[in-house]
């Protein structure tokens, strides 16, 4: 048995350039220094720092293990001198995934979002790492129930005998802290009835039935860390691929189509999830719309031998094109929804103060009231 490896994706938005769009260059130079300075120190393996839209990420190996305090300190401080940075630099939003005072122990409910898994390094090891800008974690459902369930995308399920068995997915309900389990194929229809509200359930981990990691997700949802907006959760994915999981192309094509997510402007607005290279990831139009990256590295003995610019390919073009047309015809809805959010996803917005300074002017009308309505906010 080789030694385990230990795959971290830490990522945070401390400063946007400009208004939420993108990362400052000083910025990234000022991670990858972090980065480069806990390589040489032995704490890490190997790093990558990437980014989308306004967020950056560390993708981190190393042998340390998930939650692992000196890696998520490395990280945690590496935010704080960014976030000074960006306050000299006049960013915007700058620190503004920080939502704590003090480091204690791991990044659980401090801010930053972080997806981690820890596995043996097979004989050849492809694996994707997404990151998405302006949506929350519940955007990675539908694609990692098409990869891992979903014949009409995964040939493999049908093709390679070794993935008949199915997968057991772990899918995490935010509003109650509470996980589940589900045995697919057996139980894709009870976890669909879950999984198709990705406000509140979310995919977390994927597992094969011999319990190797498969797919790991941030769950973190900073509205409830925070109890208000402060800003999207800007969620990180990674997938293991290829002999017996996915491959690689069936990892990526559920993002030929680009569904619809929560967290457009203000994180008060759906719109499509729009597959992106590295370097379109700058959503400026209407602050979106959503987007994500998709890099592949190949690690060897925990050296990250990549990113390849995935979706810096042509047969995405018209998944943005589609994108681009499911954003005009959402967008023209304006401030109604479904383009808008429902009222109930609109608690962690302004919406909660809007009613407030409004209680007072709402009078009976006479009309008998309906029962069980009227309460989300
Ligand atoms: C940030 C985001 C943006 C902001 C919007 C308003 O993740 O999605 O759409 O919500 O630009 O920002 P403020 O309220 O800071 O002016
Ligand atoms: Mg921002
Ligand atoms: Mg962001």
């Amino acid at each position: 048995m080789g030694e385990k490896i230990t795959l971290s994706i830490i990522k945070a938005d401390v400063g946007g350039w400009v208004g939420h769009s993108a990362i400052h260059p000083e910025m990234h130079d000022l991670a990858i220094e972090h980065a480069a300075r806990a390589k040489k120190a032995g704490i890490v393996i190997d790093y990558f720092v990437g980014h989308c839209g306004d967020d950056h990420a560390f993708i981190l190996t190393h042998k340390k293990g998930i939650q692992n305090t000196e890696i998520h300190k490395m990280c945690w401080d590496a935010f704080l001198d960014m976030t000074d940075l960006a306050h000299n630099l006049g960013l915007y939003g700058a620190g503004q995934d920080i939502l704590s005072d003090a480091f204690s122990g791991n990044l659980r409910g401090m801010g930053p979002g972080y997806a981690e898994m820890e596995f043996e390094e097979r004989k050849s090891e492809p694996i994707i790492v997404f990151l998405a800008d302006k949506t929350e974690p519940g955007a990675w459902n539908m694609p990692l129930y098409k990869m891992f369930c979903d014949p009409f995308n995964t040939a493999g399920l049908v093709i390679d005998q070794s993935m008949f068995k199915g997968f057991d997915i772990e899918v995490d309900d935010l509003v109650n802290a509470k996980k589940v389990i589900f045995d697919t194929p057996l139980e894709t229809y009870p976890m669909l009835s879950f999984i198709g509200a990705p406000g509140r359930f979310v995919i977390k981990h994927v597992y094969t039935k011999e319990g190797e990691i498969a797919a790991v997700t941030s769950t973190q949802r900073l509205s409830f860390i925070a109890g208000k907006y402060v800003g999207k959760d800007d969620p990180v994915m990674a997938v293991r691929c290829q002999s017996g999981l996915p491959a690689v192309g069936e990892v990526l094509n559920p993002f030929a189509f680009p569904h619809i997510v929560a967290g457009w402007m203000r994180g008060s607005h759906h719109g499509p999830l729009m597959p992106v290279s590295m370097t379109q990831d700058h959503p400026t139009r209407f602050d979106g719309p959503p987007r994500v990256v998709a890099l592949g590295f190949q690690l060897k003995d925990g050296k990250l031998n990549g990113p390849r610019d995935m979706f810096a390919d042509v047969s995405y073009d018209r998944a943005r094109q589609i994108a681009n047309e499911m954003a005009d015809y959402l967008k023209a809805h304006g401030p109604f929804e479904p383009h808008r959010l429902p009222l109930e996803d609109m608690e962690y917005t302004n919406m909660p103060l809007i009613m407030e300074t409004l209680k007072d002017r709402w009078v009976d009308d006479g009309e008998n009231k309906a029962k069980g309505s009227g309460k989300h906010i």
